[in-house]
This record gives structure tokens, sequence and C-alpha cells, in this order.
């Protein structure tokens, strides 16, 4: 039950918070950057790291965050304002997750526009002129193209405020179509790929174990990304977690949320690895990757076009079902605390964050002074280099130390003996924030 009639209703089902979660949590994270690390890393025993990164930071705030949203049944700021009686600290760390969600959808959108108009252009077979020495030329003008930028980002806050519109229903049926097809799409492409250049050397490569490869920072990289991909340490979690019907097993839900990111990622690279190791072609370290060298490579292939269409499709669903989960902590924000009703506030939030999301738009090239200041790449710096790890272990910290063991046992269905319990306890307590701690502590260079 709400705690007010602003709070939106509750999912109708496990299954639709699993699939709403998921659809978060697998996003451009998945699909671009575990094949890019992966491979920066040397392979199969990076895997091996960044599954345990999983168990050890992933999975316990990930129950973390569904604990706080459960709990509270309010807006991320709310919740941990009441379940700290009314502690300022907390209340400044609830600002800070929507300050950080807020920011992040903002360039977010950006982003997802652009594989709207790839899929456009691919459809159109548009892309089909650009070779690997042209492709990067295009991406700039196109991403300097100041029109251009701020017609597909319009598109895509637009859909974005129109599923949230409908509430927490709008966005249960939205991803219950959005996933499978997203999940359809991946097979196909993976498909194409391994029968185009074969499976044995992307297998070799992601299941040869070799830890000689493995450098310290390869560990905080996969401790970071661990984070990034189950999309924690900004209230999103916490929101969903806030909309769970009674009676849902906590437990049983992460587990499978993590288990289809983490497919969903081995998934990626044997659609990416395959045209990699086929074609020689060098995973490049920038994030423009799947819009310069992966367009080329789809060029190649027989039917090149469509299958570049429908990968940039599935990259824009990934994308929205990622925006959406973004928005809503602002939207039940708003609504609750200004007490408007939740339309109002839906087209509030939108507006707000299209608007800030322009200044991101333009500063690809489209105007100087932006472009001058590297707005978008600040934003994205600050908002999931810092916002993301002092909202993670703040949230640790805080069901660690602040919710009593009789909640924790409470919302996880246990027993205090069980071994489950333990493992959860001694990871949100120590284990979770020493590791985030030192991801903190590298990016200042203290390393
Ligand atoms: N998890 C997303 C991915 O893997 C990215 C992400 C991080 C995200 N934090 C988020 C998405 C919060 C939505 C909300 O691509």
């Amino acid at each position: 039950m709400s705690k007010d009639n602003f709070h939106s209703n509750d999912f109708s089902s496990s299954i639709g918070f699993i699939i709403a979660c998921v659809g978060s949590a697998v996003g451009l994270g998945n699909l671009w950057k575990f094949p890019y690390i992966t491979y920066e890393n040397g392979g199969g025993a990076f895997v091996l790291v960044y599954l345990l990164s999983i168990m050890l930071v992933g999975l316990p705030l990930l129950l973390s965050e569904i604990m706080i949203g459960k709990s509270g049944k309010q807006n991320v700021y709310a919740t941990f304002k009441t379940l700290s009686n009314n502690n300022q600290f907390w209340k400044i760390v609830g600002g800070l997750a929507l300050l950080t969600s807020f920011v992040i959808l903002s360039y977010y959108s950006v982003v997802a526009g652009w594989t709207l108009e790839y899929f456009i252009s691919s459809l159109g077979s548009n892309l089909k002129v650009f070779t690997s020495e042209t492709i990067g030329d295009h991406f700039s003008s196109f991403v300097g193209n100041g029109s251009k930028q701020v017609i597909f980002h319009t598109i895509f806050m637009f859909l974005t405020g129109a599923i949230v519109y409908l509430g927490t229903q709008g966005i249960e049926k939205a991803v219950k179509v959005l996933m499978p097809l997203l999940f359809l799409f991946v097979v196909i492409i993976m498909a194409i790929s391994l029968s185009n250049y074969g499976f044995s050397d992307s297998f070799n490569f992601l299941f040869h174990f070799d830890f000689s490869k493995l450098k310290a920072s390869s560990i905080l990289e996969a401790l970071g990304h661990a984070f990034f991909t189950l999309s924690l340490g900004m209230g999103v979690m916490i929101i969903y977690g806030s909309y769970l019907p009674k009676n849902v097993n906590i437990i049983r839900a992460s587990l499978y949320i993590m288990f289809f990111d983490t497919l969903m990622a081995i998934m990626a690279c044997f659609m990416i690895y395959p045209i990699i190791f086929g074609t020689g072609l060098k995973m490049n370290e920038s994030s423009s990757m799947l819009f310069t060298a992966l367009t080329v490579q789809f060029n190649a292939l027989p039917m090149g076009e469509y299958i570049s269409a429908l990968f940039y499709l599935l990259v824009a669903f990934a994308a929205l079902t990622s925006t959406i989960s973004l928005l809503e902590p602002i939207v039940s924000f708003i609504s609750e605390e200004f007490k408007i009703n939740r339309k109002k506030a839906t087209l509030l939030s939108a507006l707000f964050v299209w608007a800030f999301g322009i200044l991101s738009a333009l500063s690809n090239g489209a105007n100087e002074l932006l472009t001058k200041v590297s707005f978008f790449d600040k934003a994205d710096h600050l908002a999931s280099n810092w916002g993301l790890t002092l909202g993670g272990i703040c949230v640790s910290i805080f069901v660690g130390y602040k919710l009593s063991s009789k909640t924790h046992l409470q919302e996880l269905k246990i027993e205090k003996k069980s071994l489950f319990y333990s493992y959860f306890l001694t990871c949100v307590k120590f284990i979770t924030p020493v590791f985030i701690l030192l991801i903190i502590l590298t990016k200042i260079g203290v390393f």
C-alpha cells in the first residue's frame, strides 16, 4: 500500500518487476562496455573476476536498494528521510541520488537518440556508402549537427515521458513487449555473426582463464562495471523496489536480474567478437565504436543494411527500458514532494531533463562554448564516476549500519542463522563499502 495518494501503484506481479529491473540493467553497459573492457583486459580471467565482483558488490547492493525501496514505499528522498528519522545527511544522500539520475538521463537520451537516427539511416541504406576511412567523419558531422541532435533527443525524451506518464502499469506493459524483442534481436544478430565468422575464437577468448594477463586495474574495472551494469547507486532500484508487490521473494528476484543481465553481456560478446576476430577489426577505445567501426562491419555482411537497422533498433530498445527507469525516480519525487498529480509531474520532469539535455546535445560540435567546456563529457564524468559510487557506498552503509537486522530478515524472508544472511551482512557491512572505497580512491588517484 502506498503511504500517500501520489505514490504510484505496485507492479502487478513479480515477473513485471523483474523484467522492469532487467530492462533498466541491460543497456550500453552490456552491449558495448562489457565486450569492450573484457577485450581490453584479456578475456577469460577478467570474466571470472567480473563474476566475483557481481557476487561481492553487485548482488548485495541490488538487494540493499530493493530492500530500502520496499521498506520505504515512497520516493527516494522521502524514503531516506523516513527510514533515517529525518536525518540531514541521509536526506542529502536521497537528493544526490535524484540529481545523479537527472544528469545521467539528460545525456543518455542524447546517445539514445543517435541509435534512432542510425536505425532510420540504415533502413534507407544511407550508411552503406561509408568505409572505415569515412565513417568517423560522418559520425563527427552528425553529432555536430545541432538540429539533428536536438530532434532525436526530443523524440527519445518524448517516448520515455509517454511511457512513464502511464505510471507503473505503463512501464510494465512497455518492458514486457520491449525486453523479449530485445532478447530475440540479440539472438538473431549473434547467430548471424557466429555463422559468418565462427564461434571458436570468441569462445576460447572468453573462457580461457589466463590469469597472467590480469592487472590490478582490471580488478577495479570489473568492480566498477559490476556496479554500473546493474544500475546501482542512483535510486533506480530503490524506486522500482518501492513498487514491489508484497510477498515477492527479493532474493529470488535479484538472482534473476543478475542472471539475465550477465547473460545479455555474454551474448553481446558473442555478437561482437566474431566480427572483431573475423575481420581483424580493432576494438577501439572510444564510445563511438558502436556508431563507426561496427557500422562499417555490418555493411560488409549480406543484407547488411537490415542487420544494421535491427542492431540500432535493439540498442534503442535497450536504452528506452533504461531511460524510463531513470525518469521514474524524478517523477515520483516531484509528484510526492510537491503534491502534484503524476501526469503533470511527468510532463514537468521530462521537460526539465529535456532542457538540460539540450546542453549535452549541443556540446559535440554544434555550439562552440558548450563544445569547448565539453559539457557532455563533464556531465558523464561527474554523474557516472562520482554520483554512482558515492550513492553506492552510502546505500551499503545505510543498509549495513542503519537498518536493523529485523528489517533485513523481514525483507529477505530468511533466518538469522542462514548462510545467505551471513554472506549478505558481511558484504554490506564490510566487503562492498571497502571495494567501492577502493574504486573511489583509484579515481582520486591515490593508487
Ligand atoms: N545499467 C545500464 C547499462 O548497463 C546503465 C546504467 C547505469 C543505468 N545506471 C543506470 C541505466 C541507471 C538506467 C538507470 O547500460
